[in-house]
């Protein structure tokens, strides 16, 4: 059976069936070597494997695994989202601004400036909710533009067809970090964009137990660099967390389809209460973005944030929680609730968080599994408490 011919669903558990011959095991096994054997002296290090950090079974069936869910010719796994970004960052050079989308995770933006400013190579914000100053910030040192949609925390989306389009005029890369969605419900290459990053620490591992990330990409030149940039510093996937990866794949469906459904009905909750001042998901009718977020993914996906009234004590708050576990990142099918302003975006400038509605008062939820009543419940327990 050809793997392109299941619905996507099936395509999640099944995807990794072709291509290599693992001795007909049901799951991909962990092929825990330092090195493989070679043909002979002279033989290329290359084919199949050479030394583990050139290459691994196990990481390579998660490769082709990703690449044929993203759509793409490319994939490489890397040991954090982090490392993914950084990977493709690596292949600018000093003199080069990259412009990133003002609403990202803090830690894009660090890497930007504490490690690769180091190189010389220069960022820029941009809004590209505002298309018409996304293009008028385009100059010619610019080589790519990293954005997220929806993004970290306050779920802002941006058009992905119009931001290709316009990227695309002026040559340069467009880089998409599709972690809040993972490919079930939106898939980056299919709107032109050129390169998309995942974190698969959040929902493709999604149990809140690894580390890891990708990219996944048609672009020849850039795969080339990310394939030489493994492996001469060998910044990879460990073969154990490629095949948790793959594991946590398979579920990936059934946990965001129930995790949505929670995070709908814990939205709907939150809309009624007269303690949270605002939401931001892109699951409610009028959430800013909802008409292109149905457009371009197959959901609004399960983070979700809001803000609490003045009389609500947050510190108060986030302790009283019962089920609710205070902590940053998002995506596993544990419950995860974070004050943004005070950790993930704490280093960005103030006038970027105030232009991306990260107040103090702002609240980010990783919406689980678990039975929503139990979820619901313990945020009205924890807003008693902290209630004055
Ligand atoms: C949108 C986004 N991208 C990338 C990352 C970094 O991922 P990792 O922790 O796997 O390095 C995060 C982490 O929270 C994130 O939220």
């Amino acid at each position: 059976m050809s793997r392109e011919k299941g619905y996507f669903r099936t395509q999640l558990v099944h995807g990794d069936d072709a291509d290599i011959d693992h001795g007909g095991s049901a799951s991909v096994p962990i092929y825990l070597t330092s090195t493989f054997k070679r043909e002979g002296a002279g033989e290329s290090n290359e084919e199949p494997f050479g030394r583990g950090r050139m290459g691994n079974p196990t990481k390579e069936a998660l490769e082709k695994q990703l690449a044929f869910l993203e759509g793409a010719e490319y994939a490489f796994a890397f040991p954090s989202g982090t490392s993914a970004i950084g990977s493709v960052i690596a292949s600018f050079r000093s003199g080069d601004t990259v412009l990133v989308g003002n609403a990202v995770f803090g830690g894009t933006v660090n890497l930007l400036k504490k490690i690769f400013g180091n190189y010389g190579i220069g960022f820029r914000f941009v809004n590209t909710l505002d298309l018409k100053s996304f293009e008028d910030s385009i100059t010619d040192d610019v080589k790519a533009v990293i954005i997220e949609t929806p993004s970290n925390p306050t779920l802002l989306v941006t058009d992905l067809e119009e931001f290709a389009r316009i990227a695309k005029k002026h040559g340069i890369l467009t880089i998409v970090d599709n972690t809040f969605m993972s490919p079930y419900l939106q898939k980056p290459l299919e709107f032109d964009i050129d390169v998309v990053i995942e974190s698969g620490t959040k929902y493709l591992a999604g149990h809140n137990d690894l580390v890891a990330g990708f990219v996944a990409t048609n672009n020849k030149d850039l795969a080339d660099w990310l394939k030489a940039y493994q492996w001469q510093s060998g910044v990879r996937i460990q073969p154990f967390d490629a095949f948790l990866l793959l594991r946590g794949i398979k579920t990936l469906s059934v946990r965001i389809d129930r995790q949505t459904e929670n995070a709908l009905a814990i939205a709907e909750y939150l809309e009624k209460n007269s303690l949270v001042t605002k939401i931001y998901y892109p699951g409610l009718s009028d959430s800013q973005g909802y008409d292109i977020q149905k457009k371009q993914a197959a959901g609004p996906g399960a983070v979700l944030a809001f803000e609490l009234d003045e009389k609500v004590n947050i510190p108060k708050f986030l302790g009283a929680l019962e089920w609710i576990f205070f902590g940053g990142s998002l995506g596993g099918v544990e419950s995860l609730i974070s004050h943004p302003a005070s950790s993930s975006q704490r280093s960005l400038p103030d006038d970027i968080k105030k232009a991306t509605y990260i107040s103090d008062r702002l609240i980010r939820l990783s919406v689980g599994i678990e039975d929503v009543r139990d979820l619901i419940g313990d945020i009205e327990q924890a807003l008693k408490k902290a209630t004055h």
